[in-house]
């Protein structure tokens, strides 16, 4: 089966600076991410603040062009019109949602856009939508300021399925939503895959979030991916110290799968000029030598990727 959507070595640099007092350089935000995702399957991009995971969501949806690279869509290269095929769940349903509009034209706005159907069908559409995410008949002539965090999201959700994407980019959708909330919300997100057949690629700092969402899992660390394979493998057994270390420090995991804890030190280099070797070298306990002077490349290992020099030591 052709995967959804695959990215080959995608890289977005920027260049920052150059001004009076800040230097010229190059932010390399994400910089050589590959995966591959099929239909109806959910990856999970983790790690922490900084590490590119935004990036990597506005390029897989065509936001941003990426700086080299390739993106696949349904075995294509992706084209603006492709762009149809992947729709973007933000993490603000306050700031994602136009506040003077109401539901039933929000929902219809992307039909409107794209010239799909007449007025009476554009309208059944939002109202058959609505019903599936949750929301109320009556809600339809509602603004979003009248809503709470959660349903403000499913309005977000229902407004990027109005166009039947292959591909729902969500990025951290259930962040900012408080945590008895945030079940329903990824509950109705994997009955609306199920339904539609969906691929998520889900970016989440929450680990335990993950746990319960993901198939596949991709680990970044300053731009680049440190471990990528089927969520089983990577929480049961991580390979790179960096995965072990978001794991440790994630309280909400299955105990039987915790290991022994791994105490994160060291400064998150700078992703401008980032060091040449092991991007994770000022911070791995495990660091020899050799990680300074050559940089990992992602190889397989243990029905995984994993780019550290010494993966099986560790594993
Ligand atoms: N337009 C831009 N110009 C310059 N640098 C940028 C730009 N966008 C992002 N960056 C930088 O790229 C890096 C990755 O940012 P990004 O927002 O993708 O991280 P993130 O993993 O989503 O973080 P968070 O978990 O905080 O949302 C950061 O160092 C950020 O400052
Ligand atoms: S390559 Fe070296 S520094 Fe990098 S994660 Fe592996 S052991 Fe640590
Ligand atoms: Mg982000």
């Amino acid at each position: 089966m052709t995967p959804v959507m695959q990215a080959r070595d995608i890289r977005r640099h920027y260049a920052v600076g150059g001004g009076l007092f800040s230097p010229k350089g190059l932010v390399k935000a994400v910089d050589g991410v590959s995966f591959s995702l099929a239909a109806g399957q959910t990856l999970a991009v983790v790690g922490e603040s900084g590490c590119g995971k935004s990036t990597l969501a506005r390029v897989a949806t065509l936001l941003e062009p990426s700086t080299s690279g390739e993106l696949l869509i349904d075995g294509q290269k992706a084209t603006d019109h492709a762009q149809l095929s992947v729709q973007m769940v933000f993490q603000n349903p306050y700031g994602s949602l136009n506040p003077r509009k109401t539901v039933g034209a929000i929902l219809q706005e992307p039909l409107v856009i794209n010239k799909r159907g007449d007025r009476p069908a554009r309208e059944a559409a939002a109202r058959a939508m609505m019903a599936r995410v949750g929301l109320r008949a009556d809600h339809f002539d509602r603004y979003p300021h009248m809503f709470s965090g959660g349903q403000r999201q499913r309005i977000a959700i229902a407004r990027a399925l109005m166009l039947n994407p292959k591909v729902v980019v969500a990025d951290e959708p259930v962040s900012a939503l408080d945590v008895s909330i945030q079940a329903q919300v990824l509950n109705l997100l994997m009955d609306l895959q199920d339904e539609f057949q969906l691929a998520y690629l889900f970016i989440s700092h929450d680990l335990g979030v993950v746990r319960h969402i993901a198939r596949d899992v991709l680990v970044m660390y300053l731009g680049r991916p440190v471990e990528f394979g089927p969520k089983e493998a990577v929480f049961a057994r991580p390979l790179h110290p960096y995965t072990r270390v978001l794991l440790a420090a994630t309280p909400s995991v299955d105990p039987r799968h915790r290991h022994a804890k791994v105490v994160i030190t060291g400064e998150l280099p700078s992703p401008l000029n980032p060091p040449p070797g092991c991007a994770f070298a000022s911070r791995c306990p495990f660091v020899q030598p050799r990680c300074v002077a050559e940089r990992p490349e992602p190889r397989a290992l243990d029905g995984r990727e994993v780019a550290c020099h010494f993966a099986e030591t560790i594993g």
